[in-house]
């Protein structure tokens, strides 16, 4: 995948935000990476503060939208967002085809040389620079002028016109709006929006209103976990000619029972008319995938097979599972927000080896990593789990 990162305080994200980053996939990248800052070394100490809620409205912003994803690095880091520490964290966990691009507005080019490490950046980076106030700025370093049609929106002027109480809603992508609505955010007058009706299955609006609901059950980071599953799961279904909406769908909602209590989580799990095993019965949390299978044909209407197996076996695996649900596995294990993941198995799953591997070789080493990797901390191994590694070693 060929990746270009947009950083920034997104307080709140914007329309032109978007247009700009989508403008440049035109030049060849599959995707935008958005990170949000926690604390940018040229605002006010406190911008920290504000980091959750501005994270919450760029993932709400992006819903249902596979050409974007959100990474929270400098939210989770801390301290004063560096790019440069992001750019090298992000090709170490992303894997990137080539150099990452990284964009930049023009207003922030001419002030370039004075970041950190500003030459390693832009040797480490495409830097391509959009024009966001027309005027064209200078810069020192190799680049690529987007060309874009500047949309002439800043977050400032978004902030001022809440306050002002006029005009600001066709400005925010819609589900950032509804947050600054429900929240009250930047002075506006506080208010529910209605909630919209579960769209007909199968569309753009049905995954848009099946991401909204799951964002909806948990919080920020495993949300994130689960986005970035969708999305790795899609990519390898494109790869190995899957259906990618179903890859999606399976993704973002594998983990959408996991804040569950115990007795939640049985309740849901039981209604598979199946019993419990022993280690199900220890640790109820085991019982996540079950009870998600369960949970998205009552409150989705999900009932497509595939998904469902996916969904109820992404934890243990099962002997003679579906191609979706071994898709679904593998990114479960290597999703780019996981820590402790091996990079040379992310690249494999990423990037193939010499551009080529199969879904079944894949599946087997990130099986095998997985239960070695459990192994050796002496946690307990499910039988459904250890019946399929001892098959790919036999
Ligand atoms: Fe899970
Ligand atoms: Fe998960």
């Amino acid at each position: 995948m060929k990746y270009a990162i947009l950083g920034g305080s997104f307080d709140p994200v914007h329309n032109g935000h978007l247009k700009m980053a989508a403008a440049v996939l035109s030049l060849g990248y599959d995707r935008i990476i958005l990170v949000p800052a926690y604390q940018s070394p040229f605002k006010s100490p406190e911008q920290g503060e504000t980091a959750e809620l501005r994270l919450q409205m760029l993932l709400a912003a992006v819903s249902g939208d596979r050409r974007f994803t959100v990474d929270a690095c400098e939210i989770q880091r801390g301290g004063v967002s560096y790019t440069i520490d992001t750019l090298s964290d992000i090709i170490e966990r992303y894997q990137p085809e080539g150099k990452p691009a990284l964009i930049l507005g023009d207003d922030l080019a001419s002030a370039f040389p004075k970041w950190k490490d500003a030459g390693r950046v832009a040797r480490e980076a495409d830097v391509i620079i959009a024009s966001r106030r027309s005027s064209a700025r200078t810069y020192p370093y190799p680049c690529t002028f987007l060309g874009n049609t500047v949309i002439d929106i800043s977050s400032g002027s978004v902030r001022d016109l809440i306050r002002q109480s006029g005009g600001w809603e066709p400005l925010i992508p819609d589900g950032a709006r509804r947050i600054i609505n429900e929240c009250g955010l930047y002075g506006a007058r506080k208010r529910r929006e209605e909630g919209g009706r579960m769209p007909e299955s199968g569309g753009a609006d049905f995954i848009r209103y099946v991401e909204d609901v799951t964002r909806g059950m948990m919080k920020p980071s495993r949300f994130i976990h689960s986005r970035n599953v969708a999305l790795h799961s899609t990519d390898m279904a494109v790869r190995y000619g899957f259906d990618a909406d179903k890859a999606y769908l399976a993704g973002l909602t594998h983990d959408i029972c996991k804040e569950f209590g115990a007795d939640e989580m049985r309740e849901y799990a039981l209604k598979d008319g199946g019993a419990l095993s022993e280690l199900e019965n220890e640790k109820p949390s085991l019982l996540h995938g079950r009870a998600a299978a369960m949970l998205i044909q009552e409150k989705f209407g999900i009932e497509d097979g595939e998904i469902i197996e996916a969904v109820r076996f992404h934890t243990s695996g099962r002997e003679g599972m579906g191609p979706l649900a071994k898709i679904v596995y593998i990114a479960d294990k290597i999703e780019v927000a996981r820590t402790t993941v091996d990079s040379r198995l992310r690249r494999l799953a990423f990037v193939g080896e010499n551009g080529a591997i199969s879904l079944d070789a894949l599946f087997n080493t990130v099986m095998t990593a997985t239960v070695e990797w459990l192994m050796e901390r002496g946690l307990t191994v499910a039988d459904e789990t250890l019946k399929i590694y001892s098959r790919i070693h036999a």
